[in-house]
């Protein structure tokens, strides 16, 4: 084949440059392959950075009791046990040397007393676990590894958007198509495998924290190159974003506010979130403030307070106080640390904390509680994969980090995202490597598909009369906030599942004005298929699960069923188009093995 585009040749291509992608490179390249990461955003710039308050590893360092078994229990609970164990156990077991990894490829952890890497309490961890640097900690293990992937001379694509997966003639991955965002030139790329690492699906919603970037595109070109996604109506609404100013609505409050000593209060004072414990962690769970309060002295005296119950916990929480008419004025609850540690205190722990309160809302949190509220975080669900080596049911397609299924269950621990990239992007990278080195690999790139993804994306142009991107978008938004937010109901999935057909229609018709070259609006164009693709998976995946679990709450079935903790649903595609049929079925959990089944009945 020759592509009529400028073309380019890899054994490992990687689509995405936050930590799953940047660690898969390093892993590949170090086996002397051929590596590129392409990424539609710059590097440096990506949602690792929104998990600010830490990394997830049973290192001990704070708590000696703590181990990979307790780190285990503590996920798959969290996930309500929906997990695939095997990657929990597989992170359990692997985090911690990960960590020290970054440590010595230049990470700045902050430190304990006595010089080890210092770990903070976050929600749903049995031990103070996240080792951090400040509320900087995706930041900073992005600045490392980036760091690392070049100094290793990676080539690295930005502001490239890939459009689609091209196979082979017998169905195996062979490469992508793409283009170039600066000029709106296509690009094609050839390569032995494809690693997807292109995080999450945050905004399909109004309220989130993810930026521009998280369209959902690997969920999206995954589902339609063949591969199956799994938990799809798992969204993680993050206890604390920002509702004030309106303008940075849904941005993040990091977890490391609650797990510094930060509290919850309503409008009338309370700390409403004594109400909420769920008979699951009662035994664990504080009953007074004091006794909440010993926890961060001595986690083996002391009981969690319920600020520290898992995410989804703690967001339903608050949503109710709000729809109670115990909200603040900007329609969310109090975050309150500043009756509770000293000033000095919260600018050396929550530095950027400190900054984005002062500069966005002119509210010093030394002084003041903050106004929050849930925010679209991250997605639970997504591409199925083999635990141990990332791999898809597509030969050659391997996924990492966010846009990979079943590590999390219905529900993630803050904290075990930055650990999930690097475990399983390393995973990822010598899975990639071992393929090739077996000698597997494309015979092959359909140009014709390469053709139909350049006709689709081209289709905005010649369209005179059609809808502009951003008016689609926003009203997807909206649509998605309302139906299938945080708290759903069978009516209102009905209604997004024909909206959203409604929806598919409407990005047929899309105009975009102008040429190609810096062309936002065109750019939001060709993100849009994927958001309703991964969109429809979330509402089906909503309507299928009639049952309350996790990130997936429903009004009408408010219990979790145990029939429903057997199986996760699963999504696949008849054909590869964006608004083609999509077959949703039940799929069995992996059965765990007694040892580890063990260690959960332990805990009870
Ligand atoms: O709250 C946070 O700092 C976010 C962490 C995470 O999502 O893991």
């Amino acid at each position: 084949m020759t592509s009529p585009y400028e073309h380019h040749d890899y054994d490992v291509l990687i689509i995405g440059a936050g930590g799953a992608g940047l660690r898969a490179a390093i892993e590949a390249k170090q086996r002397g392959l051929r590596v590129a990461i392409i990424t539609k955003s710059l590097l440096g710039k990506a949602h690792t950075v929104m998990a600010e308050g830490g990394m997830a590893a049973a290192m001990g360092n704070v708590y000696a009791e703590d181990n990979w078994q307790v780190h285990f229990r503590d996920t798959m609970r969290g996930g309500k046990m929906l997990n695939n164990y095997r990657m929990a156990e597989l992170h359990a077991k692997e985090s911690p040397e990960r960590v020290l990894e970054l440590e010595q490829w230049g990470a700045l952890f902050d430190r304990t007393k006595d010089g080890k890497i210092l770990q903070r309490d976050f929600g749903g961890h049995r031990y103070a676990r996240l080792a951090h640097v400040g509320d900087r900690t995706g930041l900073e293990l992005i600045r490392t590894l980036q760091q690392k992937v070049v100094s290793m001379g990676t080539d690295v694509f930005m502001e490239c958007k890939v459009l689609r997966l091209v196979h082979d003639e017998n169905g195996a991955i062979a490469g992508c198509v793409a283009y170039w965002r600066p000029t709106g030139e296509f690009v094609t790329f050839a390569a032995k495998t494809v690693i997807l690492a292109t995080g999450g699906v945050g905004k399909s919603w109004k309220f989130t924290s993810n930026s521009w970037e998280s369209t959902g595109d690997g969920h999206a070109m995954a589902l339609w190159a063949g591969a199956q996604l799994i938990d799809m109506e798992c969204i993680q609404f993050h206890p604390t974003g920002m509702v004030w100013p309106l303008s940075v609505r849904g941005l993040l409050v990091t977890e490391g506010v609650r797990g510094d000593g930060g509290v919850l209060r309503n409008s009338e004072g309370q700390r409403f979130m004594f109400n909420y414990v769920a008979d699951m962690f009662r035994a664990e769970t504080a009953e007074s403030e004091e006794e909440g309060d010993r926890w961060y002295d001595d986690h083996t005296a002391g009981r969690r307070p319920p600020e520290l119950l898992p995410r989804d916990e703690v967001a339903r929480a608050i949503n109710t106080e709000v729809k109670a008419g115990r909200g603040s004025p900007h329609g969310g609850v109090y975050l309150d640390i500043a009756s509770r540690r000293s000033a000095e205190f919260i600018r050396r722990r929550l530095p950027s904390m400190y900054h984005q309160f002062m500069e966005l809302a002119g509210v010093d949190i030394t002084r003041e509680a903050m106004e929050i509220g849930p925010t679209c975080h991250y997605i639970m669900g997504g591409v199925k994969v083999d635990a141990d080596t990332a791999a898809t049911s597509v030969p050659g397609l391997y996924a990492a980090g966010e846009v990979a299924g079943g590590m999390h269950g219905a529900n993630r621990l803050g904290g075990n995202s930055l650990s999930d990239l690097v475990v399983f992007g390393r995973r990822a990278g010598m899975s990639a490597a071992d393929y090739i080195e077996s000698g597997a690999g494309p015979t092959g790139f359909d140009l014709a598909e390469v053709q139909l993804a350049v006709k689709d994306a081209l289709a905005p142009f010649e369209n005179e009369n059609g809808e502009n991107p951003y008016d689609v978008q926003r009203d997807l938004q909206e649509m998605m906030q309302a139906n299938v937010g945080i708290i759903r109901t069978g009516s209102e999935i009905d209604f997004a599942i024909n909206a959203l057909g409604e929806f598919a229609e409407r990005v047929r018709n899309l105009s975009v004005k102008g040429g190609r070259a810096y062309n936002p609006g065109w750019n939001l164009a060709t993100d849009l298929p994927s958001m309703i693709s991964v969109s429809r998976c979330t509402a089906l995946g909503a309507a299928n699960r009639k049952e309350s679990r996790g990130g997936h709450t429903r009004d009408d079935f408010p219990k979790a069923d145990p029939e429903y903790g057997k199986f996760n649903f699963a999504h696949q595609m008849t054909n590869g188009s964006f608004d083609s049929e999509i077959r949703t079925e039940r799929s069995a959990l992996l059965a765990m093995p007694d040892e580890l089944a063990q260690l959960l009945e332990e805990a009870k």
